[in-house]
């Protein structure tokens, strides 16, 4: 293929990629979002396979079948909870391609360029690899404390903040002498020990995140995997993957941003380590809970006029959302105001219970954004949180020393009664006890989401 053909389909590719971003902003065209990534990608792949870069068809088509088969496979298998810890690991391999890559241009000799251009490539590797070599480690412990493999407390270590800057540092001096030695050839060494401490310093930034900061660390490395893929781009000197890699870091890093805006926290302190964490002890929850059975939340349902349905994780584990919709369509029928509560955290990915509604067809009007309807609480009858935890806490608002400490959450409690769906007393991601339970307007409706609202939409029917 001309060089022309290859460079209008990156044009095209990168069109796609754009209308694809923009289409997943909203779930009404999240799916077509999708189809123009899709066909984005593939546009990609066919003209970079054909392009005269390509002189080993057989080893590429080796490789794109192996690769194929092994995402497909993953790909059927995932189970919609395991989404987060597949999107973690993904993120490990394009860290793992930059480090791949960055090496194997070093080693390639067979370059003539010389001078600044010369240099400004071995600082496109040197930092290739050091993106790389963070998101790898930072996505595989980020995969493990998803997968829940990897305790999500976090770890202190005494003077960490020290440590990073000491990492960041010896990279620089490092980074230094890499440049050096390159003119004569060599700087192995420094690359080699470069990549030691960005793999350490992955390892412990995400060691050091809390389990309900996840959300921010998944949108971070998110965006430097992107970073990775556009550094990857310079090295390769392709320039697709150049606007690919920028457009993934940088709605990553926007995505990031959000995150840290919904959850009250300070982006810096997030990826410095231990944020949320007071030194002090959480306060304990004392108090008797009150259980409900299936035929009174039936009958609380059709006392009600407003019905608020706050969903979380447990939604997503049960599988409920059909059930939910079946529910939220008889209830609506009856003549009820029903409306869904959606924290910006719910979950395990961002967007994760929008995803769920959305694939059980609950019309879109009627799914709120928290900010929408935390001051609305005063009107609401019964509010059914469905596997919610974290993100109904008030210890968020009310205990400073609580890991969530100074997150927003979905005051229910303000409203008439609450009834929590849920197993047993267990705690959230977060790993802290929640008082909500034991409110005094709260029934804990205790058992699996799912067959639980099988049983209570049963009830309904009478
Ligand atoms: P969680 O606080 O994790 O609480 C989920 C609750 O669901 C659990 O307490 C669990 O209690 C219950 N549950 C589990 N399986 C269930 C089932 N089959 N039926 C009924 N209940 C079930 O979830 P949340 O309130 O959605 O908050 C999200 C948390 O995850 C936050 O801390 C957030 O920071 C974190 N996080 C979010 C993300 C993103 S991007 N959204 C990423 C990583 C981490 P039982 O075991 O007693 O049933």
């Amino acid at each position: 293929m001309s060089h022309n053909l290859v460079m209008m389909s990156y044009t095209v590719a990168t069109i796609l990629f754009i209308l694809s971003l923009s289409g997943l902003s909203h779930q009404e065209n999240a799916r077509r979002g999708n189809y123009y990534g899709m066909l984005g990608m593939a546009i990609a792949i066919v003209a970079t396979v054909l392009s005269d870069t390509v002189n080993s068809y057989t080893i590429l088509i080796l490789a794109l079948l192996i690769g194929g088969a092994i995402g497909t496979k993953a790909a059927l298998k995932v189970e919609m909870t395991q989404m987060p810890e597949l999107v973690a690991i993904m993120h490990s391999l394009v860290g793992m391609a930059a480090v791949l890559v960055g090496y194997a241009n070093f080693m390639d000799h067979s370059s003539t360029i010389t001078g600044v251009e010369k240099s400004i490539h071995e600082i496109e590797i040197y930092l290739g690899i050091l993106i790389g070599a963070v998101t790898f480690s930072g996505s595989v412990i980020a995969f493990g404390k998803l997968s829940e493999k990897i305790s999500g407390k976090p770890m202190l270590l005494p003077g960490r903040h020290w440590l990073n800057l000491g990492l960041l540092v010896a990279s620089i001096f490092l980074g230094w002498l890499f440049l050096q030695q390159a003119e004569t050839g060599g700087g192995i060494l420094p690359l080699l020990l470069m990549t030691a401490i960005a793999l350490a310093f992955g390892v412990h930034m995400v060691m050091a995140i809390g389990g309900a900061d996840m959300p921010v660390v998944v949108s971070m490395l998110n965006s430097y995997s992107g970073w990775a893929a556009a550094a990857t781009g310079f090295m390769l000197s392709n320039d697709l993957l150049i606007v690919t890699g920028a457009l993934v870091g940088s709605s990553g890093a926007i995505l990031s941003y959000i995150m840290c805006r919904a959850m009250n926290r300070h982006f810096l302190s997030v990826i410095a380590g231990g944020f949320g964490t007071t030194g002090g002890e959480a306060a304990v929850v004392e108090g008797e809970v009150t259980p409900i059975d299936v035929e009174e939340t039936a009958r609380l349902l059709l006392d009600a006029r407003n019905i608020m349905i706050i969903p979380g994780y447990g939604m997503a584990v049960a599988q409920a959302q059909h059930t939910v919709n079946e529910i939220t369509k008889f209830l609506k029928d009856k003549g009820k105001t029903v409306c869904f509560g959606i924290h910006p955290v719910a979950g395990r990915m961002p967007g994760h219970m929008n995803v769920l509604l959305a694939e059980a067809k609950v019309p879109y009007d009627i799914v709120f954004e928290m900010d929408e309807i935390n001051e609305d609480w005063g009107n609401v009858d019964v509010t059914i949180v469905i596997g919610a935890n974290d993100i109904v806490n008030p210890s968020a608002l009310n205990d400073p020393n609580s890991p969530i400490a100074g997150m927003p959450v979905l005051e229910c409690w303000k409203g008439d009664t609450s009834i929590v769906m849920k197993r047993s007393m267990a705690s959230g991601y977060a790993g802290v006890g929640n008082p909500l339970f034991v409110l005094e307007n709260t029934r804990m409706l205790f058992g699996d989401a799912n067959t639980t609202l099988q049983a209570v939409l049963k009830a309904l029917r009478g």
